[in-house]
């Protein structure tokens, strides 16, 4: 059995959709960690109620590289085949990219390339495009920048609010973050530059043309 481990930030509604889908039989993967590092993260008291391995792992005053170090050092007994982080709101330092090169996945609440960073849904409005979305993707060291596994759109409607943007993808989200996952795991894929392509899908498709 794959093992996975979250990092969560807060709400951790993504966590608890992995958890279900892999409860649901939709996953086949073990959640071996969720660790949080911000000590009010309500995923923190989920996956206790849950009978998960739930570690807090404060990140306040830490600089990015030696928290990320404190994550390696976590993990290193739970043999992780694969991090995920869900509405983790903090950068990935490098010794954590190094210990876990392209095993990384991250879920993010915009049509990646646009809109990055923080505050996307506002970012989307406030720029006026017409639909907006998710996207999982590896981690690399940028911001928001690594190869794409899976995305989803959802129009904007001329009355949303930030809120009720954010909403609307987050039903996408809790879909494409264990699409992903399951891809990943599965290895039927392979990175050509910065496209992520299944390579089973390719297979079939191949035999028969
Ligand atoms: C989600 O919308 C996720 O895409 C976003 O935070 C939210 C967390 O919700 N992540 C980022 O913005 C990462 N930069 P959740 O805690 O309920 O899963």
């Amino acid at each position: 059995m794959k093992r996975i481990a979250i990092l969560v930030s807060g709400r951790g509604s993504n966590f608890e959709a992995i958890a279900r889908n892999i409860r649901a039989g939709k996953l086949e993967a073990e959640i071996a960690a969720v660790i949080a590092n911000n000590p009010e993260a309500k995923a923190l008291d989920t996956a206790r109620d849950l009978g998960l391995n739930a570690i807090l792992l404060p990140s306040k005053g830490i600089d990015t590289d030696t928290y990320a170090a404190q994550v390696v050092a976590a993990l290193a007994p739970l043999e992780i085949d694969l991090i995920c982080l869900a509405g983790f709101m903090r950068r990935v330092g490098q010794p954590l990219l190094d210990a876990y090169a392209q095993r990384i996945l991250n879920i993010h609440p915009s049509l990646l390339p646009s809109f990055p960073g923080l505050h996307v849904q506002q970012q989307a409005l406030d720029y006026g495009v017409k639909f907006s979305g998710c996207t999982v993707h590896f981690v690399d060291a940028g911001l928001d920048t690594g190869p794409i596994v899976a995305q989803a759109a959802v129009p904007i409607l001329d009355d949303d609010t930030a809120d009720t943007l954010a909403a609307r993808i987050l039903v996408e989200e809790h879909k494409i973050f264990t699409e992903a996952v399951k891809l990943v795991l599965s290895g039927n894929y392979r990175i050509e530059g910065r496209r992520v392509v299944a390579t089973r899908y390719l297979r079939a498709g191949s035999s028969s043309s």
